[in-house]
């Protein structure tokens, strides 16, 4: 009798049979088929990589924890990789309350932001690299990934999720301050009150800036519980020329970002979001003489605006 091939779980050292990734392979079809429903998006090659790409090679051993609603953690059953194919979020660093992002809001920012193969894509914020791998799932083995994550110990383990892949560096440091080979898109995953002008001054003509702003009064409805400080809108900015077109995208609550918060923006964010209006905005200035009413937000040197 042939005996039947066996694989080790990462990080756990554990066995898995063929089976069991065959079947866990089934259960990720299923589970991008549910995250790009969630998130109102028809989109087949972002669906082929959330199928593709394993949550649990980049989270460390299980068991994981699952934030549950309204804001408490609870641990998954079992090591088994079977529960990180929920659309939820999953602690990395619980105790910051610091996690892996929401599957169906990165699929719906992923998709407005449509990485292309051989582009080059650069991810701030990365964390432990979930996403990142997405990414590079879909900028394909000629195109790259520049990985940047502010945290120390979630820089090391970034790294080491991408030792051998040499399409994907990643660095420790302020994705608002190093410096990146110009991009094609860039993906920020932390919320800023401004662009950062390395975010702009690098991106190609015709990439993408996805860019979750956050104020410190809160945007929308959310839970009482989440820190109104990480409420924003997320905006999608696209280079033509030296022009940078702008759309809303989507409410959000995320993680402040280290380097591209100022507080004479937060003042114009707030103001802003108190006055409503955002999902209009079309164009975004590198100066701030707009007319008022031409505005949604207006900061020191830069402003959103309307046609
Ligand atoms: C909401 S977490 C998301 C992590 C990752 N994208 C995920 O979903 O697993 C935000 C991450 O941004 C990182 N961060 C904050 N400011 C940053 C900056 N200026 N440069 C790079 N990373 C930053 C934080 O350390 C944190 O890991």
């Amino acid at each position: 009798m042939t005996p039947t091939p066996k694989e080790v779980a990462p990080h756990t050292g554990r066995f898995l049979d063929t089976m069991a990734q065959e079947e866990l392979a089934i259960v990720r079809r299923a589970y991008a088929k549910h995250v790009l429903a969630n998130a109102d998006v028809d989109d087949a090659r972002v669906e082929a990589a959330f199928a593709a790409v394993r949550r649990e090679h980049f989270l460390g051993a299980g068991p994981w924890p699952m934030l549950r609603w309204p804001n408490r953690y609870v641990p998954t059953p079992s090591d088994d990789p079977v529960y990180l194919y929920q659309d939820a979020l999953v602690g990395i660093i619980p105790e910051r309350g610091l996690n892996n992002g929401q599957p169906w809001l990165h699929a719906m920012l992923i998709a407005a932001a449509a990485p292309r193969p051989d582009e080059h894509v650069v991810h701030i914020g990365a964390g432990v690299g979930y996403y990142t791998a997405i990414l590079a799932h879909m900028v394909g083995a000629r195109g790259r990934v520049t990985a940047i994550e502010f945290d120390g110990g979630l820089a090391e383990r970034l790294a080491a999720n991408f030792a051998g892949q040499p399409n994907v560096p990643a660095f420790q440091g302020d994705g608002a301050q190093i410096e990146f080979d110009p991009a094609d898109m860039i993906y920020v995953n932390a919320g800023a009150t401004r662009p950062a002008d390395i975010w702009l001054d690098r991106l190609n003509d015709g990439g993408r800036l996805i860019l979750p702003l956050t104020s410190d009064k809160g945007f929308g409805e959310s839970p009482e519980n989440i820190p109104i400080q990480r409420r924003g809108a997320v905006f999608r900015i696209e280079r033509r020329g030296n022009e940078f077109l702008t759309k809303w995208i989507s409410a959000v609550a995320i993680f402040p970002c280290e380097g591209a918060r100022d507080a004479a923006s937060e003042r114009a964010l707030a103001a802003a979001f108190e006055k409503g209006g955002w999902e209009r905005v079309t164009r975004l200035y590198r100066r701030g003489d707009l007319p008022d009413e031409q505005c949604w937000l207006k900061g020191p040197d830069w402003c959103l605006a309307y046609d």
